[in-house]
C-alpha cells in the first residue's frame, strides 16, 4: 500500500511537472512593472513578451501582508491597472502582484503554477506626483497682489464629491510662488500654506510675473514639488509717470528746450528783419523829400 501512495505521488509530480513546462513556453512573466501617479490617480503599469495572456493583480499593505483582490483587474488583457480607489488610507505604503495566466485557462489549473512579480513599494501620499495649478492674480492695492491658486482636483470621489489635492493632503498642502518684476531677472520665492495668498511689498507701478508650483515639505526631496504653472502677469499701470527711465526725461527736457530756443531764435530774427526794413523806409522817404 505504502508502495502505491508512493507511486501515485510521483506520477502526480511528474504530471504537474510536465503542465508547468508547457505553461511556461506562451506564459510569460510581467516586465517593468512601474507606478504612474498623479494627483492621486495611480496607476500600475507592465510590459509583456507575450500577446494572449491574461493578468491577475493583488495588492497589500506591506507592513499587513493580506492580499487583497482587484474586482478590475482580474484575469484582464491590459498590461495596466488603476489602484486609485484602491490605495486607501493613502499614507500608506502599497506593494502589488501582478500574475499572469495563459489565455485559455483549464479548470484544473493551479494558480501557483504561473508566474508573477512583485511591484516596487509605493506610498500615494509622499509619492503621486502633482500637476501643474491654474490660478489668478489680482491687485489688492499699488504695493499688493492677491494670488488665487485652484487646488487640482483627484479621481477619488467621497460621498459624491471629487476630492481635490487639498482635501487629501490638508496642512500638508503648501504652494510656492516665483515672481520677478517685469523686465528684471531677479526671481523671488514665498511659500504659502494657503490657496489664497497676497504677495506684499512690490514696488508700485510695475507689472510682475508669477509662477506657482505645489510643495509639500513633509514629503522626500525628490516628490516635494509639483509641476510649475505657465507665468501670469499683472498690468503695469500707464498713469503711473516714474515708469519713464532718467534717460527718458532727459530726452523730453532736451526736445522740450530745443524747440523753445528755436522759436525764441526765429522771433528774435524776425523783428530784427522788421526794424531793420522800417529804418530803410523812413531813410529812402526823407531822401525823396
Ligand atoms: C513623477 O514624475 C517624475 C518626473 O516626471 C517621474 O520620473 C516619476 O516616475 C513620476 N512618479 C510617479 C509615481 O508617477
Ligand atoms: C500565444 O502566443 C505565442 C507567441 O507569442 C504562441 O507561441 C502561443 O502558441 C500562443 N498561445 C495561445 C494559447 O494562443
Ligand atoms: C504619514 O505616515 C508617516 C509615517 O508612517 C507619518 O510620519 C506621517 O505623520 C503621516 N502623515 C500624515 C499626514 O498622516
Ligand atoms: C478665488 O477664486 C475662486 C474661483 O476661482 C473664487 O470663488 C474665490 O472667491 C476667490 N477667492 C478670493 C479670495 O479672491
Amino acid at each position: 500500500m505504502k508502495f502505491v501512495k508512493a507511486q501515485l505521488f510521483l506520477a502526480f509530480c511528474l504530471y504537474t511537472g510536465i503542465i508547468t513546462a508547457a505553461d511556461d513556453e506562451f506564459v510569460s512573466r510581467a516586465e517593468n512593472v512601474r507606478w504612474v501617479s498623479l494627483d492621486f490617480k495611480t496607476i500600475l503599469t507592465w510590459m509583456s513578451k507575450a500577446s494572449n495572456n491574461t493578468y491577475t493583480v493583488q495588492f497589500s499593505q506591506v507592513d499587513e501582508s493580506h492580499w487583497h483582490d482587484t474586482q478590475d483587474c482580474t484575469q484582464v488583457s491590459e498590461t495596466e491597472c488603476d489602484l486609485s480607489n484602491l490605495l486607501i488610507p493613502f499614507n500608506r505604503t502599497y506593494q502589488a502582484d501582478i500574475q499572469t495566466e495563459p489565455e485559455t485557462m483549464s479548470n484544473n489549473a493551479d494558480p501557483h503554477d504561473f508566474p508573477h512579480i512583485y511591484s516596487p513599494k509605493f506610498n500615494p501620499y509622499r509619492e503621486s506626483n502633482i500637476s501643474a495649478v491654474t490660478f489668478t492674480v489680482e491687485t489688492v492695492d499699488k504695493n499688493t497682489v492677491r494670488v488665487n491658486i485652484t487646488d487640482p482636483l483627484t479621481s477619488i470621489h467621497q460621498n459624491g464629491r471629487q476630492l481635490s489635492i487639498r482635501d487629501i493632503l490638508n496642512k500638508d498642502l503648501m504652494y510656492k510662488i516665483s515672481f520677478y518684476k517685469s523686465g528684471n531677472t531677479g526671481k523671488r520665492d514665498i511659500i504659502s500654506d494657503s490657496s489664497v495668498a497676497e504677495v506684499k511689498n512690490l514696488d508700485e507701478g510695475y507689472s510682475y510675473c508669477f509662477m506657482v508650483a505645489a510643495y509639500i515639505p513633509s514629503r522626500p526631496k525628490s516628490t516635494q514639488q509639483g509641476a510649475w504653472s505657465t507665468q501670469c502677469c499683472t498690468k503695469k499701470d500707464e498713469t503711473f509717470l516714474p515708469e519713464l527711465s532718467l534717460g527718458a526725461w532727459v530726452g523730453v527736457v532736451f526736445i522740450l528746450v530745443t524747440v523753445l530756443i528755436i522759436i525764441i531764435t526765429v522771433t528774435v530774427l524776425c523783428c530784427r528783419c522788421c526794424q531793420r526794413r522800417k529804418i530803410l523806409h523812413t531813410t529812402q522817404s526823407s531822401v525823396a523829400i
